[in-house]
């Protein structure tokens, strides 16, 4: 896979893409498959950087991990699960955020975990507090070394009453691996409740976990000593099926997008129809175009869902920049997330980034210097430029700002998009957009 593209801009996006498992779900479903006795089979698993990541740290703790030739389906097979050499697992670190979540299945399984230093996009301080101390709460002993994290349960880990400070993805999840077999119950609140989650724990009950979702962010988990394989369809990336529809909008096209689900996406869809873009539904995927006329600004704040997701923001901040008026977008879950608004205004965006929280609400980033706040005022033409690509979300909105701008760009660092936008290069291709690879 090359690593830069000259983008000559100004090409209707018009087309079919497919999207597949969902790049916040897939990995965690693979991770899952630890608990297991046996086999698990992981169905719609798009071929993405974060797959490979944690087929080989699933490989190097003994678990057989194949592939279907034909379907792509996943095999995961935990039955002769062991400890890993830790050189072995050193050479991940920095890779991704996954392995934190291997903290509890591998506890369960082999009474001890070591987790390299994390890796993830750069959109924030993105630590791990709120995980070890859910662990540590089940039992365990967290020993912070140099390269990573040691844990082991000697007492085992039993279920506890547990509260999170914020709605994180994350650390409801590492709750969800690590209470449905651990001894007792569990009662998690201020849990995250995103439908990547949901889908997790879809997962877990087939396995013959015990999980109810009350109101409120309450998940109440019954621990079981024993958990078997799952045969599971992974639910569709509503992250990439939403970059499309930007893409659609930015570039003045027309993007069907097959497998993409209303239900998961029904917040992005409202935000798309007040801007002025139009879709289509049926049963098989979403259309997604521009319908002609003058796009309108808005004011938005993301939030944990059922909210605006914080990854469909930085694409749409691309369409704004063609909206007539000013727009303003309050960032509400991570504090540094507008880094890729440098490269936008140097290819002619007018975005100015604040302090304050400009929204509604005031969020937990307000009066503590953080650039959370962007006020976007259009319509302002894009012209070509170098950019370098910072993270996955940035990236993919660069990427189609330079679509849709005059002139050639030059974009580099595009491996990072390959972390969660599956063949992006063939979709961009079969959509009529005009590059060269390097
Ligand atoms: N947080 C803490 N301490 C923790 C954990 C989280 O302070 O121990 C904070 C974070 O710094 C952040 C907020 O809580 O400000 C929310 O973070 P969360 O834990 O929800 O994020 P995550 O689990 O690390 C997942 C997705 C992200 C997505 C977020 C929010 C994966 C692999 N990543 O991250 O996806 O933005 O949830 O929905 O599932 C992406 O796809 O580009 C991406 C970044």
């Amino acid at each position: 896979m090359a690593s830069v593209l000259t983008i000559r801009g100004g090409v209707p996006l018009t087309g079919k893409v497919p999207v597949r498992g969902a790049k916040n779900l897939v990995p965690k479903a693979m991770v899952a498959s630890l608990l297991a006795s046996d086999a698990s089979v992981l169905r719609n698993v798009p071929e993405i950087r974060d797959v490979e990541i944690v087929t080989s740290l699933l490989r190097l703790h003994g678990v057989e991990v194949s592939k279907d030739p034909v379907t792509g389906d996943l095999t995961l097979d935990p039955t002769n699960v062991k400890t890993a050499q830790m050189k072995d697992i050193d050479a991940h670190a920095g890779d991704s955020r996954i392995p934190i979540l291997f903290c509890g299945p591998l506890i369960h399984a082999i009474g001890e975990a070591f987790i390299p230093d994390l890796g993830g996009c750069r959109i924030g301080d993105r630590p791990i507090d709120y995980h070890l101390d859910v662990l540590r709460q089940f039992g365990a002993i967290v020993d912070k070394r140099p390269g990573g994290i040691s844990i082991s349960a000697p007492k085992g880990l039993k279920g506890a009453k547990l509260t999170l400070p914020y709605p994180s993805v994350g650390a409801t999840e590492q709750v969800l691996l690590t209470a449905t077999r651990a001894e007792g119950i569990t009662e998690l609140s201020g849990a995250a409740i995103e439908p990547e989650i949901m889908d997790l724990i879809a997962v877990l009950q087939k396995m013959g976990a015990i999980i109810s979702v009350q109101t409120d962010r309450v998940i109440r988990i019954e621990g079981v000593p024993e958990l078997v394989g799952f045969n599971h369809r992974a639910l569709p990336d509503r992250n990439e099926a939403a970059s499309w529809a930007s893409a659609a909008l930015v570039t003045k096209g027309d993007i069907y997008v097959e497998g993409a689900n209303q239900g998961d996406l029904t917040a992005f869809l409202n935000t798309y129809r007040k801007i002025g873009g139009a879709f289509d539904i049926d049963d098989d995927g979403i259309r997604f175009y521009h319908p002609g006329g003058s796009l309108s600004p808005l004011v938005l704040e993301t939030d944990v869902h059922p909210g605006f997701m914080t990854d469909w923001q930085q694409p749409l901040v691309v369409a704004l920049t063609q909206a007539e008026g000013v727009s303003i977008v309050h960032e509400t879950v991570y504090e540094n997330r507008f880094g890729f608004t440098e490269a936008l205004i140097r290819m002619g965006a007018n975005i100015q980034v604040h302090r304050e929280c400009l929204g509604s609400i005031p969020c937990r980033f307000g009066q503590r210097n953080f650039l959370h706040s962007a006020v976007i005022s259009g319509p302002t033409q894009l012209s070509g430029a170098e950019i370098d690509i910072p993270d996955l979300r940035g990236g993919f909105s660069h990427l189609i700002a330079a679509l849709a701008a005059t002139g050639t760009s030059r974009v580099t660092g595009i491996e990072l998009i390959n972390r969660g936008y599956e063949h992006f290069q063939s979709k961009l291709e079969g959509l009529g957009a005009d590059f060269d690879v390097e």
